[in-house]
């Protein structure tokens, strides 16, 4: 296969900065870190999402209004179901009602820790999109599969069974995320090569499933130990369009330093990160 140098230049798509909070931050942490960050990332040209916990969803998205930011809120997880009985669940009309924008669906800790299906998560998927929420579908390999020399077709199946059934013109509205699973929380990211390669077999399988036209406007986002000294190599690739951080986007200041990062990958000039952070690029 090509090594994906030739393919559509990244930077033709917009750079995604993510971060995933997890369990992580409580609704008044959630606000000093608003706080923080609304200022310093005015200019950014790259657009920044971060999932956080429900609770945190509807006083951010309020806090975000009333500062006029950029930064779009999102949670973790959801059910398929427009409602029901599932106690402890939630809905995309919940969610959306609340302020979010954008879900995340197929994480490996929901995948692992909670048994969650690629079929389970392509129902999701698919009410994600009739309920107005941007999913980001997470795929990724087990160290063992890598090892096995089985990371394509583990991520081929993914993709087929998670995105059964849509079609290629709401595939658009799916932004990627590629999450091997031997790099998340390990401080043992994909290095950018590996990262690259994995990417570009994504956008190949997806332009068979959708076309190359979908494929080449489909964000592909890269996860696992993403940190402030990785993430502009990691962006340099063509096939990288973003970031989805977990760890590094806890603190204001590290997941700035990161998102300027991204302005100067983007290549505009007049983007310039909060001078009090800026880091050397
Ligand atoms: P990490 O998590 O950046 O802490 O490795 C990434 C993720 O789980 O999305």
């Amino acid at each position: 296969m090509e090594s994906g140098k030739e393919s559509m230049a990244s930077r033709e798509r917009p750079i995604y900065i993510v971060g995933n909070w997890k369990m992580y931050h409580t609704i008044q942490t959630s606000l000093e870190f608003l706080n923080e960050l609304i200022p310093k990332v005015r200019e950014a040209v790259c657009r920044i999402y971060l999932a956080v916990p429900f609770t945190s969803i509807g006083p951010m998205a309020k806090d975000i209004e009333e500062n006029d930011s950029n930064i779009v809120i999102g949670a973790q997880n959801m059910h398929n179901a427009s409602e029901g009985a599932f106690t402890g669940e939630i809905a995309a009309k919940m969610l959306v009602e609340a302020g979010a924008e954008f879900v995340i669906l197929g994480h490996s800790e929901r995948r692992r820790l909670f048994h969650e299906d690629n079929a389970f998560i392509n129902a999701k998927v698919k009410r994600a999109l009739t309920d107005g929420l941007q999913p980001i579908l997470c795929i990724g390999e087990t160290s063992q599969e890598r090892e096995d020399g089985m990371t394509n077709e583990v991520l081929k199946r993914q993709l087929t069974e998670c995105l059964d059934d849509i079609p290629a013109e709401q595939l658009e509205n799916v932004l990627l995320s590629y999450e091997p699973i031997w790099a998340i929380g390990t401080d043992k990211p994909a290095t950018p090569e590996i990262a690259q390669e994995s990417h570009h077999f994504c956008r190949e399988f997806l332009a068979e499933l959708g076309g190359k036209e979908v494929a080449d406007k489909m964000s592909i986002l890269y996860g696992g130990s993403v940190k402030v000294d990785n993430a502009k190599a990691l962006l340099d690739q063509p096939d990288i369009d973003g970031l989805l951080i977990g760890g590094a986007s806890l603190s204001a200041v590290t997941f700035n330093e990161i998102i300027s990062k991204a302005a100067a990958e983007s290549g505009l000039e007049d983007v310039k990160a909060d001078s009090d952070t800026a880091v050397e690029l």
